[in-house]
């Protein structure tokens, strides 16, 4: 990679169970992207705790996602992969970064009023940290640590991305021009929905019925692809339902793309059946798991390789973390 190879950095929550959703919507993406870009990934455990969580569980999540992502053809040797927690200066750029972050604009920050609304009506606590109204500034600190130049998500981190922006620019404009001003790519294959409700993306926090694990027994992706719902209620006229758009979906992201040809013909005809959709879906969610759990597997066959992988994808992150703390703290006065 030569020197003017822009940067990439993203980061994904960590998780017992990575599923479709997280798969196509995100590290399918971080897969082709690491070819062509100096890529970073981090497991981000620091922003895991802003949320009421078991330690035991959240340690055993980490490294689970860690292997996940790697399972799913993220290539230590091309990547830079590691834990977030494992990089401290994180933690320490987002003190610098809080004092250069607008108390105003965090306050607009909708993923922060959606998810405190959540706590409040649903929690018995009701406990809702500050640590969960900075989570933006951590996840600022998280790409300017490194420079990057481009961060690929989902389009609801867009205002995250804005902020971290304007962070960026309001240190630049008070300490000198340091930090480029970073870019979302937002991910081109469309959001996974969920299976039992497809008004709604996939995601593990509605239940299991709702997402299909990247690694689930054949048996449980097929029932689960069986039972998906297709239509519901009213449908306006000549106007593909959600469910069976989202079962489309599906097939497009799995690169189906003659079976989706030729269903997409059956469907105008009126011919499809919902049957021969949900079983081509199912092969073809089956196909993708089976390659991921062979990876999965020949991974985990040896215990201290994956511990060895953490520490070396945290100590090349570390390299690049330490200097821009150096330069910051220089620039800020504290050096
Ligand atoms: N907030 C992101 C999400 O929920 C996860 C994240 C943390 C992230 N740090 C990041 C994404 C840095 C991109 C870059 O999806």
């Amino acid at each position: 990679m030569n020197n003017t190879t822009k940067r990439v950095l993203s980061g994904i929550q960590p998780t017992n169970e990575m599923h479709f959703g997280n798969y196509f919507g995100a590290v399918a993406n971080w897969v082709d992207l690491q070819e062509k870009y100096d890529c970073l990934f981090c497991v981000v455990d620091l922003h895991a705790i802003t949320t009421s969580y078991d330690p035991k569980e959240l340690r055993k999540n980490s490294k689970n996602m860690f292997v996940d992502i790697l399972a799913c053809g993220i290539d230590p040797e091309k990547s830079t992969l590691f834990i977030q927690s494992m990089v401290p200066e994180h933690t320490e750029l987002t003190w610098y970064l809080n004092c250069v972050t607008s108390y105003g604009q965090l306050s607009r920050m909708t993923q922060f009023k959606d998810k405190s609304e959540v706590i409040n009506q649903q929690s018995k606590e009701k406990f809702v940290s500050a640590g969960l109204f900075t989570y933006p500034i951590l996840q600022a600190a998280d790409i300017l640590i490194y420079k990057a130049n481009y961060v690929p998500v989902g389009r609801d981190q867009k205002q995250h991305l804005e902020l971290t922006r304007n962070i960026a620019d309001r240190f630049n404009n008070q300490f000198g021009k340091y930090f480029p001003l970073p870019e979302p790519l937002f991910t081109k294959t469309s959001k996974i929905l969920s299976l039992a409700d497809p008004s709604k993306k996939m995601s593990k926090s509605l239940g299991p019925k709702h997402f299909v694990g990247l690694f689930e027994d054949e048996n449980k992706i097929r029932k689960k692809v069986r039972s998906a719902v297709t239509d519901i209620g009213n449908i306006e006229n000549n106007k593909m339902s959600q469910g069976v758009e989202g079962l489309f979906e599906i097939l497009k992201a799995c690169n189906k793309t003659e079976i989706v040809k030729s269903l997409i013909a059956d469907y105008d005809s009126g011919q499809l059946k919902y049957k021969e959709l949900k079983d081509n879906v199912s092969d073809a969610l089956v196909e993708l798991s089976n390659k991921f759990k062979e990876r999965k597997k020949e991974i985990l066959s040896d215990e201290n390789k994956v511990k060895e992988l953490m520490i070396k994808g945290s100590e090349k992150a570390r390299v690049i973390a330490k200097k821009t703390i150096e330069e910051v703290k220089q620039l800020n006065g504290l050096a």
